[in-house]
């Protein structure tokens, strides 16, 4: 921890700009205090015409929109950079070429305002989320548990305090939004293809193809054998009728996304069968999906849990999570020198 001493005092609001680059989106967000005031995200449309992420294209583009979006952010915030109490940077986990520009960007910045630099774990960002003010489920209260669903990571995990959590499982290979992703793929739909499979699954029928869950212990995850069911199931079907695909999007998508929420909500219901904790918060861009959001209502309804869904904007990648953590940091006087450098595995761990 650095010795900086921040020139505030307390109750004086805190204003955190926050850089957000761990993989394709270039974002920053001004937070005062928990509120934001503005958070502007630039996506890579790039990415598309190669069926995922390219690291090296990512890095170029976030060398491209980092000052037009910093800058963006602070005049949406309307506010004077003077006035920033301190800079907040994704340090990890992510790309190294994409985590490196918002790093090299925020130590920058972070000299040349004079203020004090804050590093943040991308995935405890996507958990304290839940904490940036107008929630419309509110602010959990401790300890819950956290499922980040994402295209990186699939994890539940036991958060005790702001800075206190616990991995209790995790996938062993794919992520639940890469399961996603690679089934558009083998369905022909473009990247990202998590939006586009919810999409076409809510008009289609999702008893028609079952697919084999996979038979993982404890509250972990296993996404891979998924994909390579649904490449053999299209294959096969494909070479009986090559319009297959065509001809049953709807109702492949519908059981495909069946498939994943049982996988999801059969981990959680065990999570909260050891724990004993019912409020259940969700983040990560698979938050944005309907079937999980309908699941984890009527699971509220029946089961007499408590469920946190972020607002949309803060699901998917976005500086907004990077500010808060910035905050609460900032309160902690939790910073960092300028010999930090991005942790493409940063783990997340308890402290
Ligand atoms: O959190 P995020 O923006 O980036 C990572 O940290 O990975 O998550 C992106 C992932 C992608 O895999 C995308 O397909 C998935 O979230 N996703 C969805 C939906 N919206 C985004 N997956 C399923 N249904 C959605 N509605
Ligand atoms: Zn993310």
């Amino acid at each position: 921890m650095s010795t900086f001493i921040p020139n505030s005092v307390k109750n004086e609001t805190i204003y955190i700009l926050a850089i957000e680059s761990s993989c394709d989106d270039t974002s920053a967000a001004v937070l005062s205090n928990k509120k934001v005031l503005s958070n502007v995200t630039a996506t890579q449309k790039i990415h598309e015409e190669y069926g995922g992420v390219v690291p090296e294209l990512a890095s170029r583009a976030h060398q491209q929109n980092i000052v037009p979006v910093v800058h963006q952010a602070l005049n949406k915030a309307n506010i004077d950079k003077k006035l920033v109490s301190a800079i907040a940077f994704t340090r990890g986990p992510g790309l190294m070429g994409s985590l490196l520009v918002g790093t090299s960007f925020a130590k920058s910045l972070s000299l040349g305002l004079n203020v004090p630099l804050i590093e943040v774990n991308h995935m405890q960002a996507h958990i304290l989320a839940h904490f940036i003010e107008g929630q419309p489920d509110g602010t959990p209260e401790f300890p819950f548990l956290a499922m980040t669903i994402s295209g990186g990571h699939t994890q539940i995990v036991l958060v005790r305090d702001y800075f206190d959590m616990e991995i209790l499982g995790e996938t062993l290979d794919d992520a639940v939004g890469e399961a996603y992703d690679k089934s558009a793929k083998i369905l022909g739909l473009p990247y990202p293809g998590g939006p586009l499979v919810d999409k076409y699954a809510q008009e289609g029928n999702p008893k028609a193809f079952p697919f084999p869950k996979p038979k993982v212990g404890d509250l972990n995850f296993s996404f891979s054998g998924l994909k390579t069911n649904i490449l053999y199931f299209v294959q096969r079907e494909t070479a009986k009728n090559p319009d297959f695909v065509q001809e049953n999007l709807k109702d492949i998508c519908a059981s495909i996304q069946k498939t994943i929420i049982i996988i999801l909500m059969d981990k959680l219901k065990k999570a909260v069968e050891q724990t004993g904790i019912t409020q259940i918060a969700i983040g990560g861009g698979v938050s944005a999906n309907s079937g999980i959001r309908n699941a984890l209502k009527i699971a509220e309804k029946n089961r007499g849990w408590k469920t946190y869904i972020p607002k949309f904007e803060y699901c998917t990648d976005n500086a907004a999570m990077i500010g808060i953590v910035g905050h609460l940091k900032y309160q902690q006087h939790n910073f960092v020198k300028q010999d930090v450098s991005a942790k493409p595995r940063y783990v997340l761990s308890s402290k």
